[in-house]
């Protein structure tokens, strides 16, 4: 059996992959493939109408949240947030905590002006900023609520902000119950907690949207998206069907209240295991450690590729840390089955008594 730790695109529930394989053959018994049917269809608009309906319902949103399901990865809404959302004379807020910040601070500034609020460059991003003071006058707080290299997740949310709050949440959505309605714009890629690659979950608060002075593109407004419920040109239909039974997955795991337990235990187990081994080194500041991407490395190169090695010897898949960080990366998310994690803690711990 292979047990997959992969950062992103990442495991998925098993009957997600039986599932989504059978639609391809024969999509609801219809006779065709959900490759080949019109995305104007009924069949897809059903499919369509309940992804959405899910995210409502999971997320428990309020009315003023639309939901939906865009091109272009997360790497888009780092551009398409500050074009829908400052003007170019105006300030966006924004927390710098890591790899994926530094990239939408980097677009945000092509639109208008960014003030860095909150940084955690001088922990080498092993912490998440305290005591951030957001000008009331900026147009947006942007933070990034779990970063996937670096391994640091916000606990405390800065909910009582004074502006609309932007998260892009691409590895930690649906992971753990947040007050989803306090956040004006939520973005995420699918490919980890949520689905295939290729589609982005976005959720919108309406009411921020149409107060920008510049002419948006088409395809880039959000308002044209909304008005055509997430069709306004055709949706990548089968990434969508992927995150589709991925929520459905989810909403009979009993929701996020009961996964996010399930997601404490995991993340419980595996910190203290390697809590107890002196040569690993868990480098991110304990309140700041995040529950979905554990990241650590050992005090020896010769142990690390060791560890490696006795990882492939025994099907860990995707452990390896971030080139940008090295040593070691393990991925707990949502559809990653306790058994594994067992398997991974067990070869931890026989691989730390043989050093003796
Ligand atoms: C937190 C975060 N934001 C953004 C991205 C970029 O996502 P995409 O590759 O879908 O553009 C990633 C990808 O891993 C990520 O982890």
């Amino acid at each position: 059996m292979i047990h997959n730790f992969n950062a992103g695109p990442s495991i998925l529930p098993k009957e997600v992959f039986l599932q989504a394989s059978e639609a391809i053959l024969n999509f609801n018994n219809s006779g065709l493939s959900i490759l080949e049917i019109g995305h104007r269809t009924p069949l897809f608009e059903d499919v369509m109408s309940e992804a959405r309906g899910l995210v409502k319902e999971l997320m428990r949103l309020d009315d003023e949240h639309e939901v939906l399901f865009l091109h272009g990865g997360a790497t888009t809404q780092f551009m398409q947030v500050p074009m829908n959302l400052l003007n170019e004379n105006e300030v966006a807020a924004y927390t710098e905590t890591g790899t994926w910040a530094v990239k939408a601070i980097k677009e945000a500034k092509l639109f208008g002006h960014v003030e860095i609020v909150g940084s955690s460059k001088e922990t080498n991003y092993t912490s998440m900023p305290a005591n951030m003071i957001v000008p009331p006058t900026a147009a947006y707080l942007h933070i990034t609520s779990n970063e996937t290299i670096a391994g640091t997740q916000w606990h405390q949310l800065p909910y009582d902000c004074a502006v609309p709050l932007v998260a892009d949440m691409s590895s930690d959505i649906l992971s753990r119950v947040l007050d989803f309605n306090k956040f004006d714009l939520i973005y995420a890629g699918a490919q980890k907690n949520m689905g295939a690659a290729g589609v982005n979950l976005v959720v919108i608060n309406k009411n921020i949207l149409g107060k920008v002075e510049r002419s948006i593109p088409t395809i880039l407004d959000y308002r044209n998206h909304i008005k055509e419920a997430s069709m306004l040109n055709t949706p990548p239909v089968f990434a969508v069907y992927v995150a589709m039974l991925t929520l459905r997955w989810l909403k009979e795991q009993g929701g996020v209240a009961a996964i996010e337990k399930i997601n404490n235990e995991k993340a419980e187990l595996l910190y203290t295991t390697l809590e107890k081994i002196p040569f690993i080194i868990l480098p991110v500041a304990k309140e700041n450690r995040s529950k979905m991407n554990v990241v650590f490395t050992m005090n020896d190169e010769q142990l690390e590729k060791d560890f490696l090695q006795a990882c492939k010897d025994n099907s860990m898949y995707g452990v390896k840390g971030h080139r940008s960080v090295g040593g070691f990366r393990i991925s707990l998310y949502n559809a990653l089955q306790m058994d594994s994690l067992q398997a991974m803690v067990s070869l931890i711990n026989d691989f730390a008594q043989k050093q003796g």
